[in-house]
């Protein structure tokens, strides 16, 4: 299968900021580890701060599943809602960290409703956990 990861705002900050709850690995480390547990299929990574560019990122995908962190923007960007809801590739939310868990603000997604489900809470296994779940569909 081909799979795109989309990482939205702060997301390159990952193992720099907030150990305790995004851990120490980078993004680029997580990401090669993902695509080590997937060695038969096709991983792309995208990351952008810019919520613009994600929804470019989002029309434009050709793969089989979009798996996408978009961050903060999950709280509040309906500019993401509405291009998730405008392309016809099944859209997966990840989140690293248990957002229910958390702040209230966090409990609140706009994008739920357009995706074809949520994973949370499993550190960087959220990424892998959602492209196992475009497997085995
Ligand atoms: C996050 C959770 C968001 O609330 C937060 O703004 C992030 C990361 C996560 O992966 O747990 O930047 O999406």
């Amino acid at each position: 299968m081909k799979f795109l990861f989309i990482n939205g705002v702060n997301l390159n900050m990952t193992g720099k900021r907030e150990k305790g709850v995004y851990g120490s690995q980078t993004l680029d480390e997580i990401n090669g580890e993902i695509a080590s547990h997937f060695p038969e299929d096709i991983c792309e990574f995208y990351q952008s701060n810019n919520e613009g560019d994600i929804c470019t990122k989002l029309h434009t995908a050709d793969c089989d599943g979009i798996i996408l962190n978009a961050g903060a923007f999950t709280h509040y960007s309906y500019a993401i809602r509405d291009a998730i809801a405008a392309i016809s590739v099944p859209v997966i939310e990840v989140h690293m960290s248990n957002v229910f868990k958390r702040e209230e603000f966090r409990h609140k997604s706009v994008i739920s409703e357009v995706c074809a489900g949520t994973i949370a809470g499993f550190g960087k296994n959220s990424y892998i956990l959602a492209a196992e779940s475009f497997k085995l569909s």
